[in-house]
């Protein structure tokens, strides 16, 4: 069973486009709520739930994330830049995870993964915090050899391959290629002994695809989830997506 970690960000996307300043202080009382739309993705079938507060909070707000803590019932998942005031927010919150992921202001969502190796120090003192803590750490990666090596160097328990660009070259020559680097680097990953997730990108066709990836753990899904959920329903959304998750399977 690959497991599937539902992503919200959108879900407060959507709300902050009409209730930007109202909520941070009337959190749920505002819609649409990003914690109803995790409560239903679980009641659905999501083994977890992810949010990314992002500095510019642009989305995700942090009372937002303490209403998450107090109230779902599987796993939180919180994205983070490798920041000090993101470290201090994640010991207090104590998510059971976290992704640490770039951050750039001016990006429209994540563009790349994040460079282990150029912030070597940081990224190995920010995994001693989380450990520390009971906190499990995943890395969200390119599928690049030395990214790769390096997470496990450094103790990181999880990566997060970046399916972004494979999913953007879909529809696109260089598909295969990007199928096989994530192939690869899962492979290598698993032979670390890392556990392998993955995501960015992941939609209701190119899923079919992605699950045959070896060694998956759990997929992070937002914005295909968020958008399906307009037509359908969040529940619906969420159930057909682990469907397709792991069609193979059943
Ligand atoms: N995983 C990580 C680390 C991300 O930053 C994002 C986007 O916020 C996702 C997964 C989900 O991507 P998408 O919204 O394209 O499904």
């Amino acid at each position: 069973m690959i497991l599937l970690g539902v992503n919200i960000d959108h879900c407060a996307t959507l709300r902050q486009a009409r209730y930007r300043d109202a909520a941070e202080t009337h959190g749920g009382a505002v819609e649409p709520d990003p914690v109803a739309f995790a409560l239903t993705a679980e009641r659905a079938g999501a083994d977890g739930i992810t949010v990314h507060l992002r500095e510019d909070r642009r989305h995700i707000q942090e009372q937002d994330v303490w209403r998450l803590r107090e109230s779902i019932a599987t796993r939180l998942n919180l994205e983070m830049a490798c920041t000090p005031a993101m470290i201090a927010f994640a010991l207090k919150l104590k998510p059971e995870y976290v992704c640490v992921v770039p951050e750039g202001r001016q990006e429209v969502t994540t563009e790349g993964g994040l460079d282990v190796v150029a912030n070597r120090k940081r990224v190995a003192d920010c995994i001693a915090a989380m450990t520390g803590a009971g906190i499990k750490t995943s890395l969200f990666i390119d599928p690049d050899a030395a990214q790769i090596e390096l997470a496990a160097e450094l103790g990181a328990p999880f990566v997060e391959l970046h399916t972004g660009a494979y999913a953007h070259a879909y529809y696109t020559r260089k598909r295969a290629a990007e199928f096989k680097r994530l192939r690869v680097g899962a492979k290598r990953a698993h032979g670390l002994k890392l556990f392998v997730n993955a995501g960015h990108g992941i939609n209701y066709v190119n899923i079919a695809e992605v699950r045959t990836l070896p060694h998956l753990h759990e997929l992070n899904i937002g914005h295909s989830l968020v958008s399906r959920a307009l037509f359908c329903g969040a529940a619906e959304a969420v159930r057909e997506m682990k469907g397709k998750m792991n069609e193979a399977a059943k």
